[in-house]
């Protein structure tokens, strides 16, 4: 695991950024994971950036999603498919359909499942997956408890991310649907690359438990330790209760420009 400790969410966007453009370089129909929430909308506006500059293209790649709430109507704004089309996707050049997500609304919830996991496996699998990470531990939304060997699934959200994502339901937490589909989290550890971002104090004590605390479901973004290729972006916020930060940060200080994540 790969840990980056930078000066704020600009430069943490453009490190994310260098990342997805060199891979599009070295493979233009790469295929993307995908996170909502705010914690990667620092790579999403830098990539838009370079996107309009002509300095990278999506034109032949794809996009997975994470994750979905079950039950929020087809155009409803928080529903994730439509986050992503509105924070990212119709922003740059995706060709129509290049992006999905699990279906939230499908009748049959084990056949939806199936079917996304399916998709991403017929797709060739993830090259390159942005993660945030909640308060609680949770990636995507495979909150504590879940099964590190996990695949895309119903998840009952806790009444933390409830209380978290209330904000993008104008504060009321009974606004916020109570189930998900979520990539397992055996699923994400199919990726070739995951990056993962997190920004503010908020977030410290779940990063002090994914970089630095034994591997258990209760912290489910722990898992990652077992990943052959993490990068994991930090602000001084959140990596403030890291024991090692002097030496992340002196790692990093010394790899050659060229490197990369
Ligand atoms: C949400 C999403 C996750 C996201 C996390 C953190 O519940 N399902 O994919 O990483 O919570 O969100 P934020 O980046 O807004 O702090």
């Amino acid at each position: 695991m790969e840990v980056v400790i930078l000066a704020d969410a600009k430069e943490i966007g453009a490190v994310a950024a260098d990342a997805v453009g060199a891979l599009l370089v070295r493979q233009p129909d790469a295929v993307l994971g995908l996170a909502t929430g705010s914690s990667p909308l620092m790579i999403y506006d830098e990539l838009v950036l370079r996107c309009v500059a002509g300095l990278v293209s999506f034109s032949r790649a794809r996009g997975f999603t994470l994750d979905e709430y079950v039950g929020l109507s087809a155009d409803h704004p928080e529903r994730y498919h439509n986050v992503i089309d509105r924070v990212f996707v119709s922003r740059v050049d995706f060709a129509p359909g290049a992006v999905q997500g699990p279906d939230g609304l499908a009748s049959d919830v084990p056949a939806a499942c199936a079917a996304y996991e399916d998709a991403i496996h017929r797709a060739g699998g993830v090259d390159l997956q942005i993660l945030g990470i909640g308060t609680d531990g949770h990636i995507a939304f495979n909150e504590p408890g879940s099964s590190l060997a996990s695949r895309t699934r119903i998840k009952t959200l806790t009444r933390q991310t409830r209380i978290d994502n209330a904000r993008f339901f104008g504060g009321d937490v009974d606004a916020v649907p109570t189930h998900c589909l979520t990539q397992g989290l055996a699923t994400i550890m199919e990726a070739r690359h995951v990056v993962l971002v997190a920004t503010g104090s908020h977030k410290a004590e779940a990063v002090h438990h994914l970089v630095e605390g034994p591997v258990s479901a209760m912290w489910p973004a722990t898992v990652l330790q077992h990943h052959p290729h993490v990068t994991v972006l930090l602000d001084d916020a959140a990596a403030h209760r890291l024991q090692l930060a002097g030496y992340y940060r002196e790692t990093y200080r010394a790899k050659p420009d060229w490197q990369g994540i």
